[in-house]
């Protein structure tokens, strides 16, 4: 990768992000939810933009053999640090690959997978389309797909709680902003998702919210305390359940979609 892009992000992200009660909650929930739909290890997962590994690694912990590819070197060092602190036996079950989604058919030199992540990219890229095309074509035939992405009709709910009114009026029918990392990203639907994923051979099967409340309460401007575990782990629960059902999942700034490959 000639630009880098992730390398000044990197450690707002893998550390101070997921050091946090959001960070938390968004790795249980979804998580949870994968749990919902994989099958039993050590099934090989690929976790494309995988990032520092946080929602890998608990799997490899769990006992399936992961993947992680991304393009950016700063990220996979990050992950390189993580995956030591893993048991032996964990980090034995996860491999690094240097790659961009776009080219991740060939960079996994055309392995196919029982379940294949993407959470918290598509939003960075200009088009979704190349990287989903990727992803349902590394997933084997029965495979997971799980994508997780900005829900662009929840646009007006992060300005407004910030209190930028002109902006929440505007962003109602906005599909980019400004994200929380301070780099421009884009939002997509449920709809244009499921159909993107569907015309690609993956059936959605469900979709889910990810945050809400521990959302609305960082931007409102409460503090919330990571230490206090039991609190953590009572507003996790809380969370799971929002994420499942309706309105709450509408309203979550970011949704998880999860779809099953047909018979190829
Ligand atoms: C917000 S982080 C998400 C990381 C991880 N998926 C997680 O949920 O913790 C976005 C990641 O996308 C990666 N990325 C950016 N462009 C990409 C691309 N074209 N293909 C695959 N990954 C990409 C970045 O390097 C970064 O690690």
């Amino acid at each position: 990768m000639r630009d880098d892009t992730w390398a000044g992000l990197a450690d707002q992200f893998a550390d101070e992000a997921y050091a946090s009660v959001k960070g938390y909650v968004r790795t249980y929930v979804l998580h949870q939810q994968l749990l919902e739909h994989l099958p039993p290890p050590p099934a090989p997962v690929l976790d494309v933009g995988g990032g520092a590994g946080h929602q890998s690694f608990p799997l490899a912990q769990a006992g399936y053999d992961v993947t992680l590819l991304d393009p950016s070197p700063a990220m996979l060092d990050k992950a390189q640090q993580r995956l030591q602190r893993l048991p032996a036996e964990a980090q034995r079950r996860v491999t690094l690959v240097q790659a961009g989604g776009e080219n991740a058919d060939e960079a996994v030199n055309g392995r196919r997978f029982a379940a294949v992540l993407c959470h918290g990219v598509l939003g960075y890229l200009e088009q979704p389309e190349p990287l989903v095309n990727q992803l349902c074509r590394c997933a084997a035939a029965g495979g997971v797909v799980s994508i997780m992405t900005g829900n662009a009709k929840a646009m007006a709910v992060r300005p407004a709680l910030e209190r930028r009114w002109d902006d929440a009026l505007a962003a109602f029918d906005a599909k980019t902003e400004i994200g929380v990392l301070g780099v421009p990203g884009r939002a997509d639907t449920v709809e244009e998702l499921s159909e993107l994923v569907r015309s690609r051979g993956v059936e959605p099967l469900r979709w889910y919210g990810v945050w809400l409340f521990v959302d609305w309460l960082e931007f409102s401007g409460a503090e919330l305390d990571p230490s206090d575990s039991r609190q953590v782990a009572a507003t996790a629960e809380v969370e799971l359940e929002a994420s499942r059902r309706d309105p709450y999942r509408q309203l979550s700034r970011v949704f998880h979609l999860v779809g099953r490959k047909g018979p190829s």
